[in-house]
């Protein structure tokens, strides 16, 4: 059976909700909560299928835990690992850099040959620049409790 998880930070309060909001939408299948602060090489290897959460910070940047990981990926081979990704962003407050860290994860997995998955269309929402951007969609789910926090459920 493919082992998948779900990888976020377990300090952060929004990326958290959505976190738990995805794995009930799954039910019954078996999802690890994997915090991303206590990342191993190890661990994050023996998933096939994950769900990384990551909020944009500092005006378009990874926030600390992820960019502390990201050296690792690096030196990681990642072909046959399908990972979805879901970003937290103000697109009002930050229009220059909307959902920037989807962009820059995103980009670093798929030059390690990691397959992404779940783009969604970038129709409704208002931003300048997005490293997220790729044509018509978002390299992943794009969530602004900011301004649309009507559109998601918690
Ligand atoms: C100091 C600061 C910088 C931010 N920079 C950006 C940014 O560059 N781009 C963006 O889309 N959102 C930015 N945001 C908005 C956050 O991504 C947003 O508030 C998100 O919901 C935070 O999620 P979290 O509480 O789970 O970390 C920033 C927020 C703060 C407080």
């Amino acid at each position: 059976m493919k082992k998948t998880a779900i990888i976020y930070s377990f300090n952060t309060k929004k990326t958290g909700k959505i976190a738990e909001q995805i794995k009930k939408s799954f039910e019954n299948e078996e999802i690890d909560m994997v915090n991303a602060e206590e990342l191993t090489d190890e661990k994050f290897l023996s998933y096939d299928q994950m769900i990384l959460g990551v909020p944009t910070w500092f005006d378009g940047e990874l926030p600390n835990y992820w960019d502390e990981f990201v050296p690792a990926i690096d030196d990681m081979n990642l072909s046959g690992k399908k990972i979805a990704l879901y970003g937290l962003g103000d697109q009002k407050g930050y229009p220059e850099n909307f959902l920037d860290a989807v962009g820059i994860l995103g980009r670093i997995l798929e030059d390690q040959g990691a397959k992404l998955v779940g783009f969604t269309s970038t129709e409704g929402y208002e931003f300048e620049n997005s490293l997220a951007e790729r044509g018509d969609q978002f390299m992943g789910l794009a969530i602004d409790y900011e301004n649309q926090g009507s559109k998601t459920k918690y």
